[in-house]
């Protein structure tokens, strides 16, 4: 293991670009010795000093910790795809999604999703218009909608119409849980070389209908699935130094 240590004035360089850069970098000499991988790089303020800290190229030693790596660059790479070429997606792909997505965390482990396969053009059709004429979508060979039900937290016997307006607080626990089991099925996309979109850009009342969903259940986004027709560039990111705060928010 090699322990890397270098110090720079916190006035003269931006350090968490610097970290960023450094990362990038290591990343792709890690990727050309396969043997290797990075470990952590990471950034801490001393007496007003900044201190990079690279520890980077461990021998891997347990599965473990190749898993962890791979999930990163998958992290990394990911893009959100709104191009795909003319192939259908092969159902084992699409099980192995869901299934990333039924293994999901959730509140109390309540698993409020729920996910509807959608290959029909007519009825992709239908979403792409709701969805704004997101026209781009009907590239896409299949769309997962997911769906939070609501009944895993509030009786069947409590009437109900959810949409953008509700005031229930169970709503926004079954939005939360549901758009975690999105995220992982993004990421399992990424690794099963397909590509995919979250699409929000819709209301309650105009896909319900399409799909014949019942009103006390809110739909989360619609997923496009397929095979990738361009090869966007990263969207920006903020910056460490804007989000990340230790033991305190000041
Ligand atoms: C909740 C949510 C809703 C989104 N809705 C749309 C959408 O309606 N149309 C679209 O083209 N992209 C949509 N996106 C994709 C975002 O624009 C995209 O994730 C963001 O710009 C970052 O780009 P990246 O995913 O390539 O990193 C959505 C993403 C999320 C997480």
């Amino acid at each position: 293991m090699l322990v890397f240590v270098r110090k720079l004035s916190g006035r003269a360089c931006n350090t968490v670009s610097i970290i960023h850069k450094v990362y990038k970098l290591l990343v792709k000499v890690a990727f050309l010795f396969q043997t290797n991988t990075l470990v952590s790089v990471n950034n801490v303020i001393y007496n007003g000093i900044n201190v990079i800290i690279c520890i980077y190229f461990k021998n891997i030693d347990d599965g473990r910790k190749e898993e962890y790596n791979s999930m990163l660059k998958e992290i990394e790479i990911r893009r959100s795809i709104r191009k795909y070429i003319d192939k259908s997606v092969e159902d084992e792909k699409i099980i192995q999604l869901l299934e990333s997505a039924r293994l999901a965390p959730s509140g109390s482990n309540t698993q409020p999703w729920n996910f509807i396969v959608v290959k029909s053009e007519l009825n992709r059709k239908n979403l792409a218009e709701i969805a704004h004429n997101q026209k781009w979508m009907l590239s896409a060979p299949v769309f997962i909608v997911c769906v939070a039900d609501i009944r895993c937290r509030i009786e069947e016997n409590v009437n109900l119409l959810l949409n953008e307006n509700s005031p229930q607080e169970e709503l926004k626990q079954i939005i939360r849980d549901t758009s975690i089991s999105v995220g992982y099925m993004l990421l399992e996309a990424e690794n099963l070389g397909l590509g995919a979109c979250w699409v929000a850009w819709f209301t309650q009342d105009k896909i319900r209908p399409i799909l014949n969903i019942p009103t006390d259940k809110y739909v989360v986004g619609i997923i496009t699935i397929g095979y990738a027709n361009e090869t966007p560039k990263a969207r920006p990111r903020k910056k460490f130094e804007e989000i990340i705060h230790y033991e305190t928010w000041e």
